[in-house]
């Protein structure tokens, strides 16, 4: 019997750096979105109390279930950083193993220090003595064509603690790009005595069924199909049973995430970090060019307010067109 730390067959919003702030996690949430976390945090940031760092840890009230993930490597920075976190609520303590950029990569941590497994285990192990929450690490493939390294890292992490693994099945160099090695996953899944929770591609409720299966995983973690689209929480649960958003419910939700965003950043900081937020829900839904380009303009609630009634125009009468012949789109709207 595997060790569970999910029931059967959830769907995980993963951790995402500059998007699962308490906003997005509230519009994924109003679509049946459980289980969530923040975005990653820095343990030096977090061990010298940086302010936005400390934004990063914020809860809801309402959320019923929230994990928080941490990336570094440092271990004076890691101890620092988890007495910092045990002094609030957090549902698991995920570590990130699997960060691929520069950044990160850097000092030695994220993707970088998992492909380090001695090492990444030995961190990990200091985790998992210091937290006070369930432990989990979320980690990338570490060969395309062997699962023995991913399984490796994966059971070095369960003996050293972890209750659940999550693997990205795309090794560092892949970035986001590319197939998802699901031989891989399924390897070391059927091997490992923790839960393991699939992730990679998944963009509608076909191909999630499909991750599952080919990984032979009942829990999954999807990031950039949630993006600008929180209705993909109700399609994996209804999968052929799902109806689309109309136009005017696509309006709504990007108008309440935005205003939950100003509420929690102010309209200066919301309009800069919302940018990104607003071409997500306008992606590949038929809105045109010059209604995008708009929004680079934006610098308070009153020029978002007016560029809304722009958007319930709503999408060119192409894509209307279009649809007819695409009826499988992702992220498609209902007229
Ligand atoms: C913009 C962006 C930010 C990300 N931030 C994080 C992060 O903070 N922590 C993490 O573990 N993974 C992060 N990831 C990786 C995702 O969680 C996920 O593993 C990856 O996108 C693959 O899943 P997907 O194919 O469903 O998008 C990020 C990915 C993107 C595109």
């Amino acid at each position: 019997m595997k060790l569970r730390i999910y029931p059967e067959n959830s769907i995980i919003l993963a951790p995402l750096s500059g998007y699962t702030d308490l906003p997005y996690r509230r519009s994924a949430r109003r679509f049946g979105c459980k289980y969530c976390f923040t975005e990653m945090i820095d343990a030096g940031s977090l061990a010298y109390g940086n302010d936005k760092t400390l934004r990063y840890m914020q809860r809801g009230a309402e959320e019923e279930w929230l994990g928080v993930q941490l990336v570094g490597s440092n271990p004076d920075f890691i101890e620092r950083a988890i007495a910092v976190l045990n002094q609030r609520e957090f549902n698991v303590l995920d570590f990130n193993l699997g960060c691929p950029v520069p950044k990160v990569a850097k000092k030695e941590a994220g993707a970088q220090l998992g492909k380090n497994i001695k090492r990444a285990v030995e961190v990990f192990s200091l985790i998992a003595e210091k937290s006070k929450f369930p432990v989990t690490a979320k980690i990338r493939i570490l060969s395309e064509t062997d699962p023995e390294p991913t399984w490796e890292l994966a059971s070095g992490l369960a003996a050293a603690g972890a209750q659940a693994v999550t693997i990205h099945g795309r090794v560092m160099k892949a970035l986001y790009s590319g197939p998802v090695y699901t031989d891989i996953i399924r390897e070391v899944s059927e091997r490992l005595p923790v839960q393991v929770i699939a992730n990679g591609g998944i963009t509608n409720w076909k191909n999630c069924k499909e991750l599952k299966e080919k990984c032979d995983c009942d829990c999954v973690m999807l990031a950039r199909g949630a993006m600008g689209n929180p209705w993909i929480f109700k399609e994996l649960s209804e999968c052929e049973n799902y109806q689309p958003p109309t136009p005017e419910e696509l309006s709504d939700e990007l108008e309440k995430h935005m205003n939950e965003l100003i509420e929690y950043l102010g309209a200066e900081l919301a309009m800069k970090a919302g940018r990104k937020i607003i071409l997500d829900y306008l992606k590949s839904r038929g809105f045109t060019g010059s209604v995008k380009t708009e929004v680079s303009s934006l610098k308070t609630a009153a020029d978002f307010e007016d560029f809304m009634k722009i958007v319930r125009r709503g999408p060119s009468d192409r894509y209307r067109v279009w649809l007819l012949s695409n009826p499988d789109a992702d992220r498609k709207l209902k007229f």
